[in-house]
């Protein structure tokens, strides 16, 4: 069983710090994603996971055990990195064979000692080449692949080591788009059959929601939100997250509130100057403070049928097939964005009502963080304020 923990890890290269205390708990056998803007620190963590540098403060757990002084290979880690870093001059087969056979002289470490157990070695490059459809390529050197293939390559060597912990940093993102799918499925599917814990570092949205357990959003050296991928997407903490996790994103209206109940607030927005009824607590909020209504592209739909509702210009239609998206005018701000069916014949000049479910929009306050919603019900409708 491979559990890990982080708690409180800290890290900085000289005086900048660029981890700020990170906790995190990882059940053994979890897929668990790291997304986060470029340069946030993802890959850093990783890099203290794995034992490739030192941890400046807080505690690294594996499997129960303290394991910051540990090298790599006593970790029993295996990390792919989006440069394949295969050897040229070695076959697919050594490449592959190449880390059993080392000792523990490489930064990996080997795990059976120089020249030890020839059999042994053959019998687990073979089983991995099978598992990855690497059969018929053992014999070429790695020039002689496409990016696809020596990504394979790459796993393999990971996988034949037998770690506990699987990291990979940003694996696929050299791929084209195709192959990154077939790629992501096959990691999906290793993930299945090899009762292993994962740590997976992407940029790519469809990656973290549909390979996770668990994503942690990483946001300047800080844990902005752990949960599952759903979690993120309908119950995201701050604007941070929200923002972050959807694609296209969230679109965001800044508005001041104009009055609070126990149950609900009410704000007047400043896109249109109208007043809303959002069913959210309101302690963490007051009267006279800004807060910012979030509404995700596919949440809003054509007409008036639902509670909330908004009334704007079509500036840009982009066509996809099966669905459509609509940019709206927003003044000077970002335009918002509405997802509609590929059927609709809305144009641009256009100008469309539009309207969404309460419990689909999300409202935070002047800190960036979400306040709670009051009901989980889509027919609810706030009582409106007697003046
Ligand atoms: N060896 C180093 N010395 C000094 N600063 C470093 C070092 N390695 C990373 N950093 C800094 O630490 C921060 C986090 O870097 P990291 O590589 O972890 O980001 P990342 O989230 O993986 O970004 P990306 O998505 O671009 O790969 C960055 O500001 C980076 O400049
Ligand atoms: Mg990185």
């Amino acid at each position: 069983m491979a559990d890990i923990a982080l708690s409180g890890i800290k890290k900085a290269y000289g005086k900048a710090e660029v981890l700020h205390g990170i906790d995190i708990d990882i059940k053994h056998g979890e897929f668990v994603v790291f997304v986060g803007p470029s340069g946030c620190g993802k890959s850093t963590l990783l890099r203290l996971i794995a034992g490739l540098e030192p941890i400046t403060d807080g505690e690294l757990k594996i499997a129960g055990k303290i394991v910051n002084d540990l090298t790599p290979s006593q970790r029993k880690i295996a990390m792919v990195f989006q440069s394949y870093a295969l050897y040229p001059h070695m076959t697919v087969y050594k490449n592959m064979a190449f880390g059993l056979t080392l000792g523990n002289k490489g930064p990996l470490g080997g795990l059976l000692g120089g020249g030890e157990n020839k059999k042994l070695i053959d019998e687990k490059v073979q089983k991995a080449a099978k598992s990855l459809q690497l059969e018929e390529y053992l014999d070429r050197y790695p020039r002689e692949l496409s990016g696809g293939q020596r990504q394979r390559v790459a796993i393999g060597r990971a996988i034949v080591r037998d770690p506990n912990v699987f990291l990979f940093d940003e694996p696929l993102s050299n791929l084209d788009a195709a192959l990154r799918v077939n790629t992501r499925l096959e990691i999906a599917k290793l993930h299945q059959d090899l009762d292993a814990t994962i740590i997976y570092v992407t940029h790519d949205q469809v990656e973290a929601m549909t390979l996770a357990d668990k994503i942690v959003v990483v946001n300047e050296g800080h844990v902005a939100q752990c949960g599952s991928p759903l979690e993120l997407y309908h119950h995201p903490a701050n604007k941070f997250v929200a923002g972050f996790i959807g694609s296209p994103s969230m679109n965001f209206l800044e508005g001041k509130v104009t009055a609070t109940s126990e149950q609900y607030i009410e704000a007047i927005l400043d896109y249109d100057g109208s007043t809303v009824q959002l069913p959210v607590q309101s302690r963490t909020t007051k009267v006279g403070e800004k807060i910012t209504v979030g509404i995700r592209p596919e949440h809003l739909q054509e007409g008036v049928d639902l509670p909330f509702q908004l009334k704007a210009r079509v500036n840009v239609v982009e066509r996809l097939g099966d669905a459509s998206y609509l940019y709206l005018e927003n003044g000077a701000d970002d335009p918002l964005c509405m997802k509609t069916d590929g059927h609709s014949t809305i144009k641009s000049g256009d100008t469309v009502e539009f309207s969404a479910n309460l419990t689909a929009v999300h409202v935070f306050n002047a800190d960036g963080n979400a306040l709670t919603r009051t009901t989980t019900d889509d027919r609810y409708t706030a009582p409106t304020l007697s003046s």
